[in-house]
This record gives C-alpha cells, sequence and structure tokens, in this order.
C-alpha cells in the first residue's frame, strides 16, 4: 500500500487535502515540518486536524517531518502526534544511530511510531562528483544494520531524490538498484521517499505565465513514483508540487483581477488548485483511492 505524505502550513492546506482524500476515501498523512510548526504554531495545527477528524471518517495521521532533534519530536510525541520523524541524516552513521536510538525509545514508550533518514537528498545546486554522489546514497548494508540498532519503524532513504523545484539537471534518474537491494535486506520497513514532487509542469507553467520566475524547474515523473511503489517504497513526500498549486492559483487572481483585494478571493481557488493536485495524486499516481 502506498500512502501520500502532504506538508501542511496554514488551514487552507489541511483543508484542501482532507477534503481530497475524502472524496476519494483515502487514507492520508499529514505532516508538519519544524518550520511549519514555528509558522503556524503547534496548537493551531493540532486543532485544525482535529476539526478534519471530527469532519470526515477517513484514516487521517499527523506527522512530524524531519524532526532535527530529540526536544521537537518529543514535543510532538507529547502532543498527540500519530508518528515523528527524526532526521539525523547530516549526522555520522554513529551519532544519526545513536539520536535515532533516544527518539525511537522515548516515541515507543507512547505508543508512536518513528521514521527516520539514512543517506542524503542531494539538490540539483549540491555540485558533486559522481564519487561524492555515491555517497550520498543509502548504502543497503547499513541500512540494514541501522534499523536493526535503532529499532525504527521506517526508514527514508537517498536514491537520487532532492527538495524543492529543481530536482535533475538531465533526465530524471533514480538508483532504483539500491532500492531493490535495501528491500531485499529490509523487506519488512516501509521505505519512504522524500523529495517525491513531481513538479507538475502545468503548475510551474502557470506560475510563470502570471509572473513566477521559476525556469527550468523538474522533478519526478509520475512513472518513477509508480516503479517507486512497486519496489517497495510505501510513503511519499509531497510539499513543492502543493506550493506550486497555491501559488499559480493566487498569481493568476492577482494578474486577471488586480482590483481583487480579499483574502477569500484567491485562497479560494488556491484551495480548490491544491485539492485537485492532491486528487491527481490520491487517485491517478499513488492508487490509495477506495472510492466506490
Ligand atoms: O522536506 C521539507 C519540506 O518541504 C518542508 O519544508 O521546512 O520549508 O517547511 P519547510
Ligand atoms: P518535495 O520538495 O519534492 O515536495 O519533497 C517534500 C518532502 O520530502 C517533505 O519531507
Ligand atoms: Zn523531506
Amino acid at each position: 500500500m502506498l500512502f501520500g505524505a502532504f506538508n501542511v502550513n496554514n488551514m487552507e492546506i489541511i483543508q484542501a487535502i482532507t477534503d481530497a482524500a475524502n472524496e476519494e476515501n483515502s487514507p492520508v498523512i499529514l505532516q508538519a515540518s519544524s518550520s511549519a510548526i514555528k509558522y503556524a504554531r503547534i496548537n493551531y495545527l493540532k486543532k485544525m486536524i482535529e476539526a478534519s477528524l471530527e469532519e470526515y471518517d477517513i484514516p487521517i495521521a499527523l506527522h512530524l517531518d524531519h524532526g532535527p532533534d530529540f526536544e521537537t519530536c518529543k514535543m510532538c510525541v507529547d502532543s498527540g502526534f500519530s508518528s515523528v520523524m527524526i532526521d539525523g541524516s547530516k549526522y555520522s552513521f554513529e551519532e544519526n544511530v545513536a539520536l535515532t536510538k533516544k527518539v525511537v525509545e522515548y516515541a515507543h514508550s507512547k505508543g508512536v511510531v518513528v521514521e527516520a533518514e539514512l543517506g542524503k537528498l542531494a539538490g540539483v545546486e549540491d555540485d558533486v562528483n559522481v564519487s561524492d554522489a555515491d555517497a550520498m546514497y543509502t548504502n543497503p548494508d547499513e541500512a540494514k544494520e541501522f534499523v536493526e540498532r535503532t529499532g525504527c519503524d521506517s526508514l527514508a532513504i537517498a536514491i537520487g531524490t532532492s527538495h524543492g523545484a529543481y530536482k535533475f539537471k538531465g533526465d530524471a534518474k533514480l538508483r532504483f538498484d539500491i532500492l531493490q537491494k535495501v528491500k531485499e535486506k529490509l523487506p519488512h520497513t516501509p521505505i519512504v521517499l522524500h523529495g517525491a514532487s513531481t513538479v507538475i509542469p502545468e503548475l510551474v507553467d502557470m506560475c510563470n505565465k502570471y509572473g513566477a520566475n521559476i525556469p527550468g524547474a523538474k522533478g519526478v515523473p509520475d512513472e518513477m513514483l509508480h516503479e517507486a511503489s512497486l519496489n517497495g517504497v510505501s510513503k511519499i513526500n509531497v510539499d513543492t508540487d502543493l506550493r506550486l498549486a497555491m501559488t499559480a492559483a493566487i498569481r493568476k487572481v492577482f494578474t486577471d483581477e488586480p482590483e481583487t483585494f480579499d483574502p477569500r478571493k484567491y485562497m479560494l481557488p488556491a484551495r480548490d488548485l491544491i485539492k485537485q493536485t492532491v486528487k491527481h495524486k490520491i487517485k491517478d499516481v499513488f492508487g490509495s483511492s477506495n472510492k466506490a
């Protein structure tokens, strides 16, 4: 089963994602980064998500995305999140093991599951040569040792994706061979793909048509996400595509109706376009729809 995990920062994004998931009768993961929590404030995020749970009868999880340290993970566990990610990928292997283990021990004692990360997600801007790039990908043997030693419940791996709108200079390329090896060694561990936005060309074009300057943006094509799911990826993280949808819709209103200054007049089309984007992913890409 493949789950979409969508980043949330405000009410309209939460409503758009949960409206889409509800219409598709699909479970959905809402995830908040530590900067999203700083922006929206943890209680607001929690209460808005509680409101969506009251409104809809679908499974909705609240997940901490890229928890930077033990304290942030603890805050989210204590505050009732369904799961937390501890991102120790910037540390050495041993430091990552130690930090992840500490989070796992605490989270498990409270019945909360933990996603961890091994390997580095390089962006297209990161000028690396081939051997440096190889060193960034997740090592399948290390992945097995890491999961065994930390007891983490799921693992984010690096196979060539990266965060943001500029993922590839030439053709999109992912190391499915590494994914397959990780899966052989960890057949029962759900694998997570970060930096998995498609960078939907129509949304990029719409942003640029209405005054944005996002040239040459490129993401992971839908067919590759499908292939990733066939090779054992269980959770696919999406933020950039939602940012593009929101920006495109708002820019269009600002361009077409310069006299408009009622925020509802541009937030409503923004919410609608995010909803359409999420529905497309649930239905056509992730296949998590249970619509009768
Ligand atoms: O993986 C990063 C997500 O896109 C969240 O980004 O830290 O700017 O909220 P953020
Ligand atoms: P994108 O930037 O590709 O949307 O990735 C989001 C992500 O990985 C959040 O953790
Ligand atoms: Zn991420």
